[in-house]
């Protein structure tokens, strides 16, 4: 078994310092918001993990379907010797492609989630021992620099992740992934698309109210990090379809007006009763948006894959 490598790009403090700086810019904008990344501390990561096998969740099993029907062709049209996945979580649904590549050598596991990380590394080495391992703790939307493996790579985003972009945010990432890519390295795109709004709004705020407790970790997050005094029982969980960008857009509500001390930063926020704090956008696509916003970064389109329903795509790419 090959030892699993472990390199941080994100220093500890630094992780402090975007932290203190996102607050500082997302509750002292108007409307208040906060980047989806901090969602993800190991309480968060293990709230998604719980979000993935909800019954209205449905992105994460239509995408394990044509992962599974559809890895040898995914393999067969990328050849790669590396893999690399960007905000891969438990890497869960991963294991099928890892096993259709033939020639696969390494695998590299990137996410901000330390304790995702290295549970999903640690699994792995054992499941696989011939597979080279190098998980890199590191926040996608910086510049990444990747381990020195061999080529050909694959690069793969799945569950739908760069939904949670903004479509000017989303410009600049496939633009930065292009950079990472040689020509005719590939990227393998999961990406959630447009359909009703009802079965969209239920998959962001289930019976069970699992989402509501995840879009809440949230504020513990900031509570922890920065010694503020959110009380997450003040805040509804809001999620709603916007139709002309065609995203939800998920919100924590302020049930009353209060006011929140963040003594890191010497602030102290005011909430009126009612006022909504946005926590994350989870655009939805369609065949032609993809396609534009690849080729716009270098990358063209060479195979789109559905689930039976139609509900969720893979497609495939290659960089020019
Ligand atoms: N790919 C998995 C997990 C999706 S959830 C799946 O399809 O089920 C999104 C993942 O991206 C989480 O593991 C989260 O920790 C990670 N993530 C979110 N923002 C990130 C960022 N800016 N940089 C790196 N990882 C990030
Ligand atoms: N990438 C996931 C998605 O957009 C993240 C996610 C799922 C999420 N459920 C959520 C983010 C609820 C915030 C709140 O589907």
């Amino acid at each position: 078994m090959s030892p699993l490598h472990v390199t941080r790009t994100l220093p500890e403090d630094a992780t402090d310092a975007a932290l203190r700086a996102d607050v500082l810019r997302g509750l002292t904008a108007t409307p208040k918001t906060l980047p989806p990344k901090w969602f993800y501390d190991a309480r968060g990561s293990e709230l998604f993990e719980k979000i993935t096998e909800l019954p209205e969740y449905y992105p994460t099993r239509a995408e394990r379907e044509i992962l599974a029907t559809r890895a040898g062709e995914i393999a067969a049209a990328a050849r790669a010797r590396t893999l690399v996945e960007l905000g891969s979580g438990s890497s869960e649904k991963t294991r099928y492609l890892i096993d259709a590549f033939p020639d696969l050598h390494t695998y590299v596991p990137v996410d901000v989630s330390e304790s995702a990380l290295t549970q999903a590394g640690k699994s792995l080495i054992e499941e696989r021992p011939g597979l080279a391992v190098h998980a890199l703790i590191a926040d996608f939307t910086a510049r990444l620099a990747l381990p020195d493996t061999p080529g050909p790579r694959l690069l793969a985003f799945l569950g739908g992740t760069i939904g949670n972009l903004l479509p000017a945010e989303r410009a600049g990432f496939l633009a930065s992934v292009r950079g990472l890519l040689s020509p005719g390295d590939g990227l393998l795109l999961g990406t959630d698309l447009v359909k009703d709004e009802r079965v969209l709004v239920r998959a962001y705020d289930d019976a069970a109210g699992v989402t509501a407790e995840f879009n809440k970790n949230v504020l513990a997050v900031v509570n922890r990090g920065l010694g503020a005094d959110f009380d997450p029982d003040a805040f509804d969980h809001v999620a709603s379809w916007d139709a002309e960008n065609e995203w939800i857009e998920m919100r924590l509500r302020s049930l009353t007006q209060q006011t929140v001390k963040i003594p890191a930063l010497g602030l102290a926020v005011d909430f009126a009763a009612g006022e909504e704090l946005r926590t994350e956008v989870s655009a939805k696509f369609r065949r032609e948006g993809v396609r534009t916003e690849l080729s716009a970064a270098g990358l063209e389109l060479t195979h789109w894959w559905t689930d039976g329903e139609g509900r969720f795509a893979l497609s495939l790419s290659v960089a020019r």
